[in-house]
């Protein structure tokens, strides 16, 4: 069996070929960095318009790398939320309209449950139930994973997401779209603890996130000692440092509330290595394992839309032929497999 996946929710064109003997047999990534980088974010419009223009080459493209032909593939999976509305509807009518006409069924597939169950695409993979920490540009989520469709949100951000306060914060010091990466990069460069930024909602129990008062207190730095030099890696190194304690202050919470053994790191602030060491350690003091996907599995990719889609359809789940595309879409909602 192969499932073709297509993953379309935001500014990466991505597609794969999922083989469940082989794993993924091919994968392919169009970012459209350098077309939102001047705008310091992404444009919606021109999203969905790049996606018109690159997904179905990049289909054929993987398919062939694949070392298959059309007629192989058994199914199809995309994302049918959560993300932009717009850019969901490029891969959405694309993959229903060939299912379509290839004779094959298609699933829609929520972009977060990809995120949650990318590390098993791994050889090293987690065991039914796991702690996940689900952080990207959209969502910063504690959730409790029981199984394939059965998971409980136990925490998430009431304001800005990780991936965007390291986006903003990244702006704020020069660097270029998207600035997570880039602003790992400068706290490397960067003189631990001459700057201590709050750690915020650590201090009261619970296992939500806010992340907006971190970003102002990089704003309120920054402007007081503009021109100092090495202030801006010094501020980066401030702010990663903030954000990966404040996560692992409440994974170490979750872990102990949940009594769980097993950690997972999804989604593409999942990438920042300082984070990865950080919980790593948490989990060996705790007596807990972590697990995360290669970073090119953390960011956007088809590999894990065709994964769940296979998931999904291989337990018989039927879908109209009418095609889906939400830009919410609570994970709590989604029905059990197996
Ligand atoms: O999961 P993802 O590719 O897309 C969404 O579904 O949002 O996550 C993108 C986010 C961006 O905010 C990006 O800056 C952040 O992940 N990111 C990182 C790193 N790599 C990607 N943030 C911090 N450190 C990284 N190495
Ligand atoms: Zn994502």
């Amino acid at each position: 069996m192969l499932v073709l996946g297509i993953e379309t929710s935001c500014d990466e064109t991505a597609v794969a070929v999922y083989a469940p003997d082989h794993g993924v047999v091919a994968h392919t990534v169009f970012s459209q960095i350098d077309l939102h980088a001047k705008y310091g974010g992404v444009v919606p419009e021109l999203a969905s318009r790049d996606h018109v223009r690159r997904l179905l080459p990049l289909v054929r493209a993987t398919i062939a790398s694949a070392g298959s032909v059309p007629g192989d593939i058994d199914g199809i999976a995309y994302t049918a939320g959560p993300g932009l509305v717009g850019a969901l509807l490029v891969g959405a009518a694309l993959a229903r309209s060939v299912a379509w006409s290839w004779g094959i069924p298609a699933i829609g597939v929520h972009h977060l449950e990809a995120h949650l169950l990318a590390p098993m695409l791994e050889a090293r993979r987690p065991e039914f139930p796991f702690l996940a920490l689900l952080v990207s540009g959209g969502h910063t989520m504690l959730v409790e994973v029981r199984a394939v469709g059965q998971y409980r949100v136990l925490g998430e951000t009431l304001d800005d997401a990780v991936g965007e306060a390291f986006d903003k914060t990244a702006k704020l010091l020069g660097l270029p779209y998207p600035g997570g990466p880039a602003l790992e990069r400068l706290a490397r460069q960067g003189t631990s603890g001459r700057f201590e930024f709050p750690r915020p909602m650590t201090g009261r129990p619970g296992l939500d996130f806010s992340f907006s008062g971190l970003k102002t207190h990089a704003v309120t730095t920054f402007h007081k000692y503009r021109g100092f030099p090495g202030i801006d890696a010094d501020i980066a190194n401030a702010f990663q440092r903030a954000v990966v304690e404040t996560l692992a202050i409440k994974c170490g919470r979750a872990l102990s509330q949940t009594g769980f053994s097993s950690l997972v790191i999804a989604g593409g602030v999942g990438a920042n290595e300082a984070l990865r060491e950080r919980l790593r350690e948490l989990c060996a003091k705790q007596g807990a394992t972590v697990y995360y996907p290669r970073p090119e599995y953390c960011t956007d990719n088809g590999a894990m839309i065709a994964y769940t889609g296979w998931l999904r359809l291989k337990a018989g789940q039927q879908e109209s032929m009418a095609f889906r595309a939400v830009d919410r879409w609570p994970l709590e909602d989604l029905p059990v497999v197996g």
